[in-house]
C-alpha cells in the first residue's frame, strides 16, 4: 500500500472491517469444564474455525487471519503438541475442497520449517490448490510469533545490507513491512480474542499497531455467528484516529 493509499484508507469511516484476525483461545478450559480431555476442546475448536470461515465468506470480508498455534505453544506437553499438529493436518486435508468451493485462498503464516516433511508437504499442497481463488484470503498462523516475524524480516534486510543492495539509512517502516507476514494484503482492522484473557500473546505485533481489539470471555469452541456479529457491531461504533484527531 502506498502512503497515499494508506492515508485514504485511514480517513475513510470504516463501518465494516476488511481484515479480521482472531486469537482462538479457550479450547482447553472448555474441555476441562466438561470433564473431558483438552484435545476434545481442540476438536470442538475446529468446528468453530469452520463456522468463522463461513461467516467471513458470507459477510464478504477481504481477509481472515486465525492464530492456530503459536511459536510458544511448543512448551506444552509433547502429547498435546503432536495431537494438535495431527488435527491440523486432518482438518487441512478435509477442508481444501470446501475452500475451493467458496473461492477461498489459503495462506499459511509462521515458521513451517520446524514441522515434519509430511506436514510441510500438506501445507504446500493445500496452498497450491487454492492459490488462484479470488474470494476470501484465509491466513492461518501456525508456529507463528510476532517476534519471529520481525526477526525474520530484519534478517532479510540485514542480508541486503551485507550484499550492498540496501543502505542502512534507506530502511523505513515500509522497507521492513514489506518483509513481514501479511504485507501484501489489507491491514488488520480488528483483532478478536476469545477465552477471557486480555493480551496479544505474541500475535501480529507489528501488523496490529492500529487494529481495534475486541475481547470476550466466550471460549473458542462456543464461538459462533452471533459472537462474531457482536464483535463487528462493536467495531462499527469505534472511532479510529490513527494518532490524529476526530474528523
Ligand atoms: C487455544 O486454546 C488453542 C491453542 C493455543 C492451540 P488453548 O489450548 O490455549 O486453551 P486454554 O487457554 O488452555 O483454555
Ligand atoms: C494464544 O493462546 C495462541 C493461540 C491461540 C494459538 P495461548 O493459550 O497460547 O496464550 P497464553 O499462553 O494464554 O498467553
Ligand atoms: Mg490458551
Amino acid at each position: 500500500m502506498s502512503p497515499e493509499d494508506q492515508l485514504q484508507y485511514q480517513n475513510q469511516k470504516m463501518v465494516k472491517p476488511r481484515h479480521v484476525a482472531i486469537i482462538m483461545d479457550g479450547n482447553g478450559r472448555w474441555a476441562t469444564k466438561q470433564g473431558k480431555l483438552r484435545m476434545s476442546g481442540h476438536q470442538a475448536g475446529a468446528e468453530s474455525v469452520r463456522r468463522a470461515i463461513s461467516f467471513a465468506v458470507s459477510y464478504q470480508l477481504d481477509a481472515l487471519t486465525l492464530y492456530a498455534f503459536s511459536s510458544d505453544n511448543w512448551s506444552r506437553p509433547n502429547q498435546e503438541v503432536i495431537a494438535l499438529l495431527e488435527l491440523f493436518v486432518l482438518v487441512l486435508d478435509a477442508e481444501v475442497k470446501n475452500l475451493n468451493k467458496h473461492d477461498i485462498r489459503l495462506n499459511i503464516i509462521g515458521d513451517t520449517t520446524r514441522f515434519s516433511h509430511r506436514l510441510q508437504d500438506c501445507i504446500r499442497c493445500a496452498e497450491e490448490k487454492t492459490q488462484n481463488n479470488q474470494g476470501l484470503i484465509l491466513n492461518i498462523a501456525v508456529n507463528y510469533g510476532g517476534r519471529w516475524d520481525i526477526i525474520h524480516g530484519v534478517r532479510a534486510l540485514a542480508e541486503q545490507v551485507r550484499d550492498g543492495s540496501l543502505l542502512p539509512e534507506e530502511i523505513e517502516e515500509k522497507t521492513l513491512s514489506a518483509h513481514l507476514c501479511l504485507s501484501a494484503i489489507v491491514p488488520v482492522d480488528l483483532v478478536i480474542r476469545t477465552g477471557g484473557e486480555y493480551r496479544i500473546s505474541n500475535f501480529l505485533l507489528w501488523q496490529a499497531a492500529y487494529a481495534e481489539f475486541w475481547f470476550t470471555d466466550i471460549l473458542w469452541p462456543d464461538f459462533d455467528e452471533n459472537v462474531f456479529q457482536g464483535a463487528l457491531h462493536a467495531f462499527a461504533k469505534r472511532e479510529r484516529r490513527f494518532g490524529g484527531i476526530a474528523l
